[in-house]
């Protein structure tokens, strides 16, 4: 991460530490305070917390950074309202507020709380969360306040990346403007509970990318994220909260996500023999992950050339568009559904479920029910299982176009796309007939292998023999369903 950390960049982003004292102590109690100069370490050493300037940068700023890596800020408090010297103190009131003051006592930062205690203690925990508690309750669910809850750009083992909607909080990564200045940069990384829910990566209010659901394995677009040695993970899913989370499986491995200033989102792993952190996984990963590159009705696939095909009974918008590789109007279906009684499904393997804020689900239907609720509303356009683990259970119903599929070689999932009946027999007798031994041109109908083959186009050409030019069908992984 270019901003706080620096993995690839790690002597550009020094931080430069005026003369610290450490407290013995990992906490500070009311009335007592933290100066410029002065730190507190959590209690198995892990972690500091004081001043520090990013970068270039002379501002001074509140942060927690880890112990062996200085330059790894992980939180910061005055985030957008830096001191310009080292007058700065950070302040814990006898009604448990931690306030940064400078020289003239102007209240720079300040937690935020909407509760007071008697006897509040801010202390450092070695898991890197700063929790302002009642000294004598140990309970973090009693917590007045913690850093946890306001992440910056990274994301630590045992915090929640989501909404608590009891509590009124949205935990998302915000990237540094740059490595000099921490202030918000342009993207958020944040969970999208509009339909069911996923996170998505934005760059201002523009849609980057996006995890895709979570489908009781891993989300959707991670076919990646795999039970592993080092971290586990998951994601809760309930009335009050939303959140995905990971722990550390052995405690001596230090393992972060990071959104950077770029808008990659990465999982570092520290080494300690080259005293660095290594890139353990990252995300966007290639082309296909960018949101929507094959518009609507589109199926981004990294091994074909060119990336975007139609799904199946779709064809291009604007065929011309399409040749030229401007796929952002996508395609459109061949065949209108019938509606009435007349469509069916179209099953399409290991692809990433597409775009879900507007979709509708239920938790305890199954596949079937699924489909017989889809089929009975004309706007519904597909459907698949929530959750996949096991024999798969739950419901997911999208409305309108399909947007941001993608095609995986593993790890994938299954959806139904509804489909105009005559569409489906159609697709069907010609996928028989290209599966078959026998090369005699398909019996049925030319119109549908022009409208297959996209005219006859050149990009569908496999190659010329004796009676013509073969042909190539985009008819991948489907069934009726
Ligand atoms: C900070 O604490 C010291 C004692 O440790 C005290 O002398 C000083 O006045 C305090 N500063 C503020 C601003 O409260
Ligand atoms: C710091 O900011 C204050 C208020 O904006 C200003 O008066 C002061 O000159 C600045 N000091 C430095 C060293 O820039
Ligand atoms: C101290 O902070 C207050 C409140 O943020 C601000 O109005 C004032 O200009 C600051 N003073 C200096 C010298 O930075
Ligand atoms: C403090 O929190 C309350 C309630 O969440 C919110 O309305 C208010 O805007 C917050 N104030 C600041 C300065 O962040
Ligand atoms: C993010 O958006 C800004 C403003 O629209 C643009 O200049 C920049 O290139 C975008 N960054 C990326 C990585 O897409
Ligand atoms: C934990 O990691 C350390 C250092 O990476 C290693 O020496 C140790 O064997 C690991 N422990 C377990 C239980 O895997
Ligand atoms: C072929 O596709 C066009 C749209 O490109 C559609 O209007 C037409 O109905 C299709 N014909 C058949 C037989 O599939
Ligand atoms: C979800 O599905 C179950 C089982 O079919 C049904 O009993 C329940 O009413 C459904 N809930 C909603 C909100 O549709
Ligand atoms: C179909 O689903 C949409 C989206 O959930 C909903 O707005 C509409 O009322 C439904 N129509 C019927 C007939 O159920
Ligand atoms: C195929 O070609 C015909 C005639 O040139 C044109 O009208 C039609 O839009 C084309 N369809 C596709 C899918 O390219």
């Amino acid at each position: 991460m270019e901003s706080c950390l620096p993995i690839l960049l790690h002597s550009l982003c020094f931080v430069s530490l005026v003369l610290q004292i450490s407290y013995a102590s990992d906490s500070i109690s009311a009335g007592q305070n933290i100066t410029d100069g002065q730190t507190i370490v959590s209690a198995g050493g892990n972690f500091q917390l004081g001043f520090f300037s990013p970068g270039n940068s002379k501002n001074r700023y509140v942060g927690i950074w880890y112990k062996i890596s200085a330059g790894t800020v992980v939180w910061i408090a005055n985030q957008e309202n830096p001191l310009n010297d080292s007058s700065g103190v950070l302040k814990l009131t006898p009604q448990g507020v931690l306030t940064l003051l400078n020289h003239t006592d102007g209240i720079v930062w300040f937690s935020n709380v909407s509760r007071s205690t008697q006897n509040p203690l801010a202390q450092l925990l070695d898991s890197v969360n700063f929790v302002v508690r009642e000294a004598n309750d140990n309970d973090l669910d009693d917590a007045i306040w913690q850093s946890f809850d306001h992440p910056c750009n990274s994301l630590l083992a045992g915090m929640k990346f989501g909404i608590d909607r009891a509590k009124g909080l949205d935990r998302y990564l915000t990237s540094w403007k740059s490595v000099d200045d921490p202030s918000p940069g342009d993207f958020t990384y944040k969970l999208d509970s509009s339909g069911y829910p996923q996170l998505i990566l934005r760059n201002g209010s523009v849609v980057q990318f996006r995890s895709g659901p979570w489908n009781g394995l891993r989300f959707s677009g991670f076919p990646q994220l795999k039970p592993n040695p080092v971290y586990s993970f998951g994601f809760v899913f309930n009335q009050n909260e939303i959140y995905y989370y990971f722990n550390i499986l052995n405690s001596s491995v230090r393992q972060m996500l990071v959104l950077n200033d770029n808008g990659i989102s990465q999982r570092l792993t520290w080494v300690d023999r080259t005293h660095d952190w290594r890139l353990y996984a990252s995300g966007p990963t290639d082309e296909c992950d960018t949101y929507a590159l094959c518009g609507g009705n589109g199926n981004c696939n990294m091994a074909s050339s060119p990336k975007c095909v139609c799904l199946t009974g779709f064809v291009p918008k604007y065929p011309s568009d399409w040749e030229s590789m401007d796929w952002l109007n996508g395609c459109v279906r061949r065949m209108e559904l019938n509606c009435q009684g007349g469509d069916k499904f179209l099953k399409f393997t290991n692809v990433k479920l597409p775009d879900t804020r507007l979709s509708w689900f239920n938790k305890s239907m199954n596949l079937q029910e699924c489909k017989q609720t889809c089929l009975r509303n004309c706007s519904c356009t597909a459907y698949s299982n929530l959750d996949i683990s096991g024999r798969g259970s739950g419901c997911l119903l999208w409305f309108g176009e399909l947007m941001d599929i993608r095609q995986f070689d593993e790890n994938g999932q299954d959806i139904y796309v509804r489909m105009a009946a005559s569409e489906v027999g159609k697709i069907l007798a010609f996928s028989r007939q290209s599966h078959s031994e026998d090369l005699e041109l398909p019996l049925f109908d030319i119109i549908t292998i022009v409208n297959a083959t996209n005219n006859f186009s050149d990009n569908n050409k496999l190659g010329e023999g004796g009676f013509g030019a073969v042909y190539k069908v985009t008819i991948v992984n489907f069934l009726e369903l």
